[in-house]
């Protein structure tokens, strides 16, 4: 996949727009298609703007000459020249096969369709299509201009030699690329699941407040946000139905199972921020702020960190992603404070390992089991690192 190559993108929403600026910034011609007129206009308009104060703050010399590389297109036959085509459209696995089936029919034999789907199958996606070997996934992380993580997903059904050259463009657009084997949440969408999971277990429990809880992550574990904060920031349309998704893939494994607390915020339209409630109330400025007890900080963050590390140590188990890109994905994609495998070392397996098994003998739920990778490595007394 050389530099020259026309790039296509399905979708002008947030993260089409996201992955279609960072084409054409890094010298692409670019075709961006998406079939509702208004939404095209939207993303031109927010580009022209973008691009613009990108100029003004010098990250890039010529907003004009970036622009022109843009076509914006109502039809699907604009992809003919494309020698990859990422899509960016609806999270519904019907539509998604329909718009690969119709898009493989206006390109060439050799385009590389990628989906940036966060949590369905790419093998299924592939599976409509004629030439499947060409299909994969490019999954980006929002706002896709800044997030520098990539996951490089192949389906079953992938030419395994387009990897290597799908890794090296993403190097060449500013990226960082880690390759995840195509299984329910990829890396990030999976070990991070008990960051939001456990955190609502505890407090639904009530073990902790929500407050406790987010002053402890960010406190003590030294996260970015803290869970509840995190979650009602990403919206919970787009958390819940991650988990409810990655869940029910999992074929009901209890690891992920989904909560009633973030359910009926679905329900009630309570999604966040932006319509103003979530887990939190944001029209009474200062609830997120309120004074919080912090002597249950070690317990709270060892439980979450404990639950994140098993995951990340069973997704190496099940040879998901290498060591190393789990470091990177987890770091890159989530901004996490330090690689799981890498805290884990630090705490030693046998800490780790001590904390899921007190959870799993108080619970007797399967939930809390300990992967057998994490059990091997406090018995040899071995780091992962
Ligand atoms: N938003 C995120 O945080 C995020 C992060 C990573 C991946 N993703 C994935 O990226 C994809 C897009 O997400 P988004 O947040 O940008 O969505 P969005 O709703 O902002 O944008 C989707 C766009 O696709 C267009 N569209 C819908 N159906 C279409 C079709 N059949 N043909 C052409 N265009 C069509 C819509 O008009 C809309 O402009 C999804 O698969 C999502 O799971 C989202």
């Amino acid at each position: 996949m050389d530099q020259y190559i026309i790039i296509g993108v399905v979708g002008s929403g947030a993260m089409g727009a996201g992955i279609a600026q960072v084409a054409a910034v890094a010298g692409h011609q670019v075709v961006l298609y998406d079939n509702n007129a208004a939404a095209l206009e939207k993303a031109k308009a927010n580009l022209t703007q973008t691009l613009q104060k990108l100029q003004e703050k010098g990250k890039i010399s010529n907003a004009d000459d970036v622009l022109k590389r843009f076509t914006f297109a109502g039809e699907i036959n604009a992809f003919a020249k494309c020698g990859l085509v990422i899509e960016a459209i609806v999270e519904k696995l019907e539509i998604k096969k329909t718009v690969f089936a119709d898009i493989e029919k206006n390109v060439s034999d050799t385009c590389i369709l990628a989906s940036n789907t966060s949590s369905l199958s790419i093998t299924s996606i592939a599976a409509a299509c004629g030439r499947p070997q060409n299909v994969m996934g490019l999954h980006f992380f929002n706002p896709a201009p800044l997030m520098a993580l990539v996951e490089v997903i192949p389906a079953v059904q992938t030419n395994p030699a387009h990897v290597q050259p799908a890794k090296e463009l993403m190097h060449r657009w500013g990226k960082t690329p880690v390759v995840a084997k195509d299984t329910p949440g990829f890396i990030v969408n999976r070990v991070a699941r008990p960051y939001y999971g456990e955190a609502i277990r505890m407090y639904e429990e009530g073990i902790a407040s929500m407050e406790e809880i987010d002053n402890a992550m960010v406190q003590s574990g030294g996260f970015k946000m803290g869970p509840f904060t995190l979650m009602d920031y990403i919206g919970h349309d787009v958390n819940y139905v991650v988990t409810e998704t990655v869940f029910q893939s999992f074929f009901y494994d209890p690891r992920y199972k989904p909560s009633f607390s973030q359910k009926r915020l679905l329900e009630a339209g309570w999604l966040g921020r932006k319509t103003g409630r979530g887990f939190y109330n944001y029209n009474e400025p200062g609830t997120a702020d309120k004074p919080v007890d912090n002597s249950n900080n070690t317990q709270i963050v060892e439980r979450i960190v404990a639950m994140l590390i098993n995951e990340a140590v069973d997704a190496l188990y099940l040879n998901v992603a290498t060591a190393t890109d789990l470091e990177t994905a987890m770091t890159k994609g989530v901004n996490y404070p330090k690689g799981l495998l890498q805290w884990c070392d630090e705490w030693g397996a046998e800490k780790c390992l001590a904390i899921l098994d007190g959870l799993y003998d108080s619970y007797h739920e399967d939930r809390y089991r300990a992967s057998i990778l994490l059990r091997k490595h406090a018995k040899e007394g071995k780091r992962f690192l």
